[in-house]
């Protein structure tokens, strides 16, 4: 299937059309839809950090953002890693996940992970990856093409389906 940054690209303009539709219409149920965001941060500065060899960035407090406001957050465990559950997602919440206008930001100074980095001015940012959908019906956002997955978050949208949309931090860059 194609890659997930070409699957988020082209869903940007599919799911906006549609949600402007349900909402111009008011047609559909409030979509019954949860998100969730995992992944690790890294104690490090550059760009497209690689958490993989990167040293941890062990308690760092992540914000979920979407159009620059905070969403949810949550606090990294002692190996840095993170999940991010938003219960009850709001149509407008999902579209602007699908339509790419979210992002990952860490609001805990580097320094507090690495006194070295203490001279290291901005924040640790990055986009988001998507990962798949998991719906109440059983199927899977892992498997479907880029068709299934359009065809799946419309029905979320509408509220036809319950899901679970899954997503993580694409890569993390400092950020002045
Ligand atoms: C992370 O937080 C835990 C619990 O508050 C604390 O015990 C631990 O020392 C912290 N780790 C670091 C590296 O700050
Ligand atoms: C929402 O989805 C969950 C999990 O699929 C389901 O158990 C619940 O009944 C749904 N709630 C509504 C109001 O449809």
């Amino acid at each position: 299937m194609a890659p997930k940054s070409l699957v988020l690209a082209a869903l940007l303009t599919v799911v906006v059309a549609a949600g402007q539709v349900t909402r111009c219409a008011g047609l559909g149920a409030s979509p019954n839809a949860s998100v969730v965001i995992s992944g690790a941060v890294p104690c490090s500065t550059g760009n497209n950090i690689n958490v993989a060899t990167a040293p941890a960035f062990p308690n760092a407090t992540v914000q979920f953002m979407c159009y620059g406001k905070a969403m949810a957050g949550a606090t990294a465990d002692s190996s840095g890693n993170f999940v991010i559950t938003i219960p009850g997602a709001s149509r407008d919440q999902l579209t602007a996940i699908m339509s790419n206008q979210c992002n990952l930001v860490v609001t805990t100074p580097l320094a507090a992970c690495d006194a070295s980095l203490a001279g290291a001015s901005g924040k640790l940012v990055s986009p988001m990856k998507f990962l798949g959908i998991t719906t109440g019906s059983g199927g899977g956002g892992g498997d479907l093409g880029l068709g299934g997955i359009i065809s799946v978050i419309i029905q979320i949208l509408t509220g036809i389906l319950s899901g679970i949309l899954n997503l993580a931090p694409q890569a993390f860059s400092l950020i002045p």
